[in-house]
């Protein structure tokens, strides 16, 4: 463990503590995590002391929260309220433990978070007990708890975001929102040189870049289908003033915390009726190179007209990168050939995440080689109705492309370019 790792001061009475989580290959069991992840857990220590959220034993983080606790003289015993925005166990997994450690700690959660911490403290073996007796204090929209000299906290429910319980916390002295999942990003925030980094403005402006293209991974694999109940949640703090902006992971935003607010923003509205940027994501998988063929003259075509064009081959890009870039994406060409009478599988598992995601309001265009009669186009016409896309005639070829196949290819790429550019 690295006897580096320091709580950071955000004020003089509100700290944060973190783990980087660095060796874990995947977040929520299947999106890969190569840049890590952190947990962000806070201390709001006055005449009472509050710790905002927890951790997953993972790797060694609670750990690694405890001895950051002590280098602000703060012991597990000392925490008189453990507030909790959020049940899901990457915050939470550490509680059954943390109740035998510390039974008088009042739990603070909503009453829907408060159902979620019996059935996930639960004994599950006979050698456990449960610990039903432990205070739990259910709390709701407007309800606040006094820490004394002027600390004090506030509840305000944000539900779907993206559990149905969660809640957000904001601390009226120092105006620290602690927002839980909302606003945070996959990659580790500490760095070799600095295993206490946290903070946005300990970053260079590439490194901010990075964190953002995380927090869009990261909102695109986990968040995208609440977006209406994001757009809500933030709605609900428009006329707080919020100094800082302390998620449960990633970078605390202190400097500029309107930056990773408007980037959530953004983000909400990528799929709820907003603007997307006006770029085509070309998303193919090919068993042969036939489809790739006919793809290359759609891209060219793209690229006469001028148009950005990002192009991730499937199944060897993560379904997770492609979400990432997919979900921005104005414009989008999905290349596979028939497989077995239906589409090449590892686009049906794409085209089924983009469904439960909603990734709605784009202009596509479907293409592919075939070999007996095809099938591909029919499973793609019904997988994308939900979707409500703008389609442009999806073209289709038998083995591989012809010089007149390509010409129209080439044309249907253009076309689907000045679709995006004019939109
Ligand atoms: C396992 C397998 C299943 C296939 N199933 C179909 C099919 O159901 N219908 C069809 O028209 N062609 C089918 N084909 C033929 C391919 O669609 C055809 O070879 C196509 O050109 C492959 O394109 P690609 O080189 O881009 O992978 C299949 C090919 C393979 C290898
Ligand atoms: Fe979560
Ligand atoms: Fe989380």
């Amino acid at each position: 463990m690295n006897k580096n790792l320091n709580a950071k001061e955000i004020t003089s009475w509100v700290y944060a503590l973190h783990a980087d989580i660095k060796d874990a290959p995947y977040f929520e069991g299947f999106w890969p995590i190569p840049h890590g992840v952190s947990l962000n857990s806070y201390i709001v220590k006055s005449d009472k002391v509050a710790l905002i959220d927890l951790y997953r034993d993972w790797e060694d983080a609670p750990e690694k929260m405890k001895s950051q606790m002590s280098s602000i003289g703060i012991d597990l015993c000392d925490i008189h309220y453990l507030v909790l925005n959020h049940l899901e166990s990457d915050h939470s997994g550490f509680l059954k433990d943390f109740r035998k450690m510390c039974p008088n700690a009042k739990i603070v959660t909503t009453k829907k978070g408060a159902e979620l911490v019996e059935k996930f403290c639960k004994a599950v073996n006979d050698n456990e007990k449960d610990f039903q007796n432990t205070a739990v204090q259910v709390v709701k929209t407007g309800d606040s708890i006094d820490l004394g000299q002027g600390v004090v906290l506030h509840f305000t429910e944000t539900p779907n975001v993206h559990w149905p319980e969660t809640m957000m916390t904001y601390e009226e002295k120092s105006k620290v929102l602690f927002s839980c999942d909302a606003f945070g990003s996959y990659g580790c925030v500490g760095t070799k040189e600095n295993p206490s980094r946290i903070f946005d403005d300990e970053c260079t402006e590439e490194e901010l870049i990075f964190f953002e293209k995380e927090a869009l991974r990261y909102y695109a694999n986990i968040v995208a289908s609440f977006s209406h109940f994001v757009k809500q949640a933030i709605d609900k703090f428009s006329s707080t003033q919020i100094k800082v902006v302390a998620p449960s992971h990633g970078l605390v935003w202190r400097k500029n915390p309107k930056r990773i607010i408007n980037d959530y923003i953004r983000y909400a509205g990528y799929n709820t009726g907003g603007e997307l940027e006006k770029e085509i994501c070309v998303i193919w998988g090919s068993m042969y190179g036939n489809t790739k063929i006919g793809l290359d003259a759609v891209i060219e075509g793209i690229k006469e007209e001028g148009v950005n064009v990002n192009i991730l081959e499937i199944p060897s890009t993560n379904a997770s990168f492609v979400l990432g870039e997919a979900y921005k994406a104005k414009g989008i060409v999905l290349a596979m050939p028939t497989y077995e009478y239906k589409m090449y599988p590892p686009m049906a598992y794409i085209l089924n995440l983009f469904n439960r995601k909603h990734f709605s309001g784009k202009k596509a265009l479907r293409i592919g080689s075939w070999g007996w009669i095809g099938g591909a186009k029919r499973e793609y016409d019904e997988a994308v109705l939900p979707l409500k896309w703008e389609e442009i005639e999806s073209y289709e070829w038998q083995g591989l492309p012809c010089a007149e196949d390509k010409t129209t290819l080439k044309e249907r790429g253009r076309e689907l370019a000045r679709q995006v550019k004019n939109s």
